[in-house]
């Protein structure tokens, strides 16, 4: 079947090179891209034919990095620092997922808002139970939100309820694998989740990794975000080259894992992401919001290093990826300011932020750069209606209003997955 959506159609091919075509036409076979054409192929009748006219036509947004119980305690502790934040907010909050009927409460509201938003892909925590984890799944699918999602695994220096022991965690680690192959889950997968180095035992991480051989999963966890945690790390593994090296040994450091924040990754561990191919889930709002510092998005960048965006749920306090995108570029702002306004520390453009947030991050899955062709269709259509009223505004200007305004409204329709979700 063929479908059409007429837009103003912007992606972002390249890092910094945005592609605009003005009242264009994105073409749809079976829900995958044709191609865009300024006018429609001679003959081609299609059965569905969507004008939005005026309206910005995007690829909708992967958010690499949240948590989903963190959803039900969203802007909250934020005067705390990591470590502290954890124990007084988070762990607490996480503790309440060993209920059903309160994950599916929190899930179900957190999947209708990212959808809404046009986030369609995710890699996402949930907590360390497998039953809620399992929700989150069904939620995610229910709205059409694609992507991974991992139960934890914590076997110290958390909650006493929230205590595995590493045996107990890898087993409802396989279960929960196992679970998800024999649920047949259409567009999401098991991730393995171990939190970070101070929650998790030597023996929890190497039985992960060999989790990992066995059925061929990818990883996620958490990496140098704040100085207080990086010390820790130090005293709970002497011998490490770096933060980076308490995965390594272990097992956990493999092409396609990705580590969120790496706020203060120095040069050497720059390296050992880049040389292991290792992803950056770059969290700006969670790094201001915590106070955890600024990272080095642009070195990290000319460096090589595939970085894309997340929300941090709720270290960021805000879902929406429009948010993320500003964040981003604020915070590479300051840090530009701070440097002495040095070249390597150059701050992010608009199209920068906006390639980061879709198709960076879409790769992670697999998807070619913006509206690739043969990809199915992951897409939001967005108004600048809710904004004051201007004349004369160039394409790209629209969409650096809505990235720095982050007006909610602004989603119009989604498509995921070459379905219209919303
Ligand atoms: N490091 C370990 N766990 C967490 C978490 O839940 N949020 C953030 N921001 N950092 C973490
Ligand atoms: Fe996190």
């Amino acid at each position: 079947m063929f479908e059409t959506l007429k837009g103003t159609i912007i992606h972002a091919p390249e890092p910094g090179k945005t592609e605009i075509l003005e009242d264009g036409y994105l073409l749809l076979r079976d829900g995958a891209i044709e191609g865009i054409f300024p006018a429609l192929p001679e003959g081609c009748e299609p059965e569905r034919a969507y004008d939005f006219t005026g309206k910005l036509v995007i690829p909708s947004f992967a958010d690499l990095h949240l948590h989903a119980p963190q959803y039900a305690m969203l802007g909250m502790g934020m005067d705390l620092p990591l470590i502290e934040w954890l124990n007084a907010y988070t762990f607490k909050t996480e503790a309440l997922f060993s209920d059903p009927v309160f994950a599916r409460e929190v899930y179900g509201a957190l999947a209708d808002n990212l959808i809404r938003l046009g986030t369609t892909r995710v890699c996402i925590y949930a907590s360390i139970h497998r039953e809620s984890a399992h929700i989150l799944m069904e939620e995610l699918e229910r709205v059409g939100v694609t992507g991974f999602a991992g139960k934890v695994n914590m076997d110290r220096n958390t909650a006493p309820e929230l205590t595995e022991t590493p045996e107990g965690s890898l087993a409802e680690t396989r279960r929960f694998i196992e679970e998800c192959r024999a649920r047949r889950y259409k567009h999401l997968s098991p991730i393995l989740t171990p939190r970070f180095t101070p929650s998790c035992s030597d023996a929890l991480l190497e039985g992960l990794a060999k989790i990992a051989d066995e059925y061929d999963v990818p990883i996620q966890s958490h990496l140098s975000e704040n100085d207080i945690e990086i010390e820790l790390v130090k005293k709970l593994c002497p011998d490490c080259e770096g933060y980076w090296d308490s995965y390594a040994r272990r097992g956990l450091w493999r092409d396609g894992t990705i580590m969120a924040h790496c706020v203060h990754s120095d040069e050497a561990e720059r390296a050992a992401i880049k040389d292991a191919g290792v992803w950056v889930a770059h969290c700006p709002d969670s790094n201001t919001n915590i106070y955890s510092g600024v990272a080095p998005v642009r070195v990290m960048l000319d460096e090589g290093i595939r970085v894309a965006l997340g929300s941090d749920i709720a270290g960021g306090a805000k879902l929406s990826m429009f948010h993320v995108m500003g964040e981003a570029i604020r915070a590479s702002k300051t840090r530009y300011y701070y440097s002495g306004k040095r070249e390597e520390e150059r701050f992010l453009a608009v199209s920068e932020a906006f390639y980061l947030a879709t198709s960076a991050g879409a790769a992670y899955f697999g998807a070619g750069p913006g509206f690739a062709k043969g990809d199915m269709l992951h897409a939001a259509v967005l108004s600048d209606e809710t904004l004051p009223p201007s004349r004369k505004l160039t394409s790209l200007e629209r969409l650096e209003r809505l990235i720095y305004a982050d007006d909610a409204r602004c989603v119009r329709a989604v498509w995921s997955e070459g379905v219209k979700r919303f």
